[in-house]
């Protein structure tokens, strides 16, 4: 199993009580990472590591084609490090897992003993990313190296919409019919502060909480019209894979009407009775509650393991004028053929420790070369189940199991699921930025264990 279930020992609230939180949009260009007391479940409060102050954190809302500065300060107690997952990012700002950003009050920059240290800031840090990409549902989290699993868990994570002048054409729905959703799973103490089991080799499979966070609080309940949303269901749990479904289902089924994945539009959208959503990976469905009667009570559940939120269907609302057109996205079309393949195994070590190829990461230690440019085909082998994320560059799935590409390979994509016993290939065109970048698992507890590889653009 990839994980292993983790039981709170706070007494538990029961599901659809809190109601629905958008996360806030960010004001200005900086974020203070700190502690904060969060309040999660009824009558505790939870101490977590946030991003200004909330879980998620603050929506980063930015143009394509628009540089985006933003200074990340570190009040908290220790090292940290912030990567745009999605983001098309020269490596100087793409939070390599030892580009440290050390806390404010750091006496010293050997703080950590023998580690190896990369670029290393003290107090705070302007990231700039170009933008130079199309409009997608990104977001940023914590990246540091061996620890990027507790600092998700404890709060550091938030969205980052890209916006553009393609998707703003359509007629999506907008406003507060478009909903960002960070699923995550997570596990109480009795005091109300997050367990997380650092250290403990029983979880090195992964951790499974068992509480369900949508926007950081349990199985929030939502009132919506009866007319289209969207939603952008991002899975940031650091090792849970969800298969979600609607409950009931509309008249007629087929109710996630897809139109985007990890890197934006796709070119038609893509009907799903059934989402799975691998760690790390973005759906971004239409869902027409208009197709329900005014009253019904929408679960949105995970077939694996209960509950996620639910949507109570009104009966009123001004009127709906959005709709799913059939041709989104002018696309990419498929890429040019791959000047080369590689293949990357993804297996584990008898000492337990999950590696990429035989190697355990080591920062510095290239595993391929690739050059600006070109189009490469990797190809993932597996005989356990990984969430494959790539830095740098969207990709496209080319193959699943010597097959076509699966219902949820669809567009461009940063993450791919991939199975126990699979093989998935994918291709991918290295541009704009040469340097070091990261391929690895986003499954975190094996991310934090080693699965992790550099590759160098030359
Ligand atoms: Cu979302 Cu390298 O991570
Ligand atoms: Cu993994």
């Amino acid at each position: 199993r990839p994980g292993k279930l983790l039981r709170s020992r706070a007494p538990l609230p029961k599901p659809f009580e809190a109601r629905l939180v958008v996360p806030p949009v960010l004001q200005g260009d900086q974020i203070v990472q700190r502690e904060a007391e969060l309040r999660i479940l009824p009558g505790l409060t939870t101490r977590a590591w946030t991003y200004n102050g909330s879980f998620p954190g603050p929506t980063v809302v930015s143009r394509s084609g628009r540089p985006a500065a933003v200074t990340h300060r570190n009040q908290l107690s220790e090292a940290t490090v912030v990567h745009l997952h999605g983001g098309h990012t020269p490596a100087a700002a793409d939070g390599y897992p030892i580009d440290y950003l050390l806390p404010e009050t750091a006496t010293t920059m050997a703080h950590h003993g023998d580690m190896p240290m990369g670029d290393v800031a003290k107090g705070s840090r302007t990231y700039t990313y170009p933008m130079a990409q199309r409009a997608a549902t990104l977001w940023y989290h914590d990246h540091r190296m061996g620890f990027t699993g507790p600092a998700v868990y404890r709060g550091l994570a938030g969205f980052h919409l890209v916006r553009d002048d393609e998707e703003d054409a359509l007629p999506l729905p907008r406003g507060e019919r478009e909903l960002p959703l960070m699923i995550t799973d997570r596990a109480f103490e009795e005091d109300g502060s997050f367990r997380y089991p650092e250290g403990d080799d029983e979880y090195m499979n992964g951790v499974l909480g068992d509480v369900v966070l949508v926007n950081g609080l349990p199985w929030p309940v939502h009132e919506v019209d009866p007319a289209r949303y969207r939603l952008r269901l991002l899975n940031a749990s650091n090792a849970r894979r969800y298969r979600l479904e609607l409950d009931p289902q509309p008249p007629g089924g087929r109710a996630f009407v897809q139109i985007g994945s990890d890197g934006g539009l796709l070119e038609k959208p893509v009907r799903h009775d059934t989402l799975e959503v691998a760690p790390a990976e973005r759906f971004d469905v239409v869902v027409d509650f208009g197709r329900y009667r005014p009253g019904t009570r929408v679960r949105l559940v995970d077939r694996d393991g209960g509950d996620v939120m639910r949507f109570d269907v009104t009966g009123g609302g001004r009127g709906d004028d959005s709709g799913v057109p059939d041709r989104l996205s002018a696309g990419a079309g498929p890429l040019p053929p791959a000047v080369r393949t590689r293949t990357f195994r993804f297996n584990r070590a008898a000492n337990g420790m999950w590696r990429i190829n035989d190697l355990e990461y080591r920062p510095g230690r290239a595993l391929a070369r690739p050059r600006l440019g070109e189009v490469e085909r990797w190809r993932f082998v597996t005989d356990f189940h990984h969430p494959i994320h790539l830095h740098l560059n969207h990709f496209q799935v080319v193959s699943r199991n010597a097959a076509e590409p699966g219902p949820y390979d669809s567009g461009w994509k940063d993450t791919v699921d991939l199975r126990a016993s699979e093989a998935v290939e994918i291709a991918v065109r290295f541009t704009d930025y040469t340097g070091t970048f990261m391929l690895h698992c986003h499954n975190l507890e094996h991310e934090d264990m080693a699965m992790m590889a550099d590759f160098t653009v030359e």
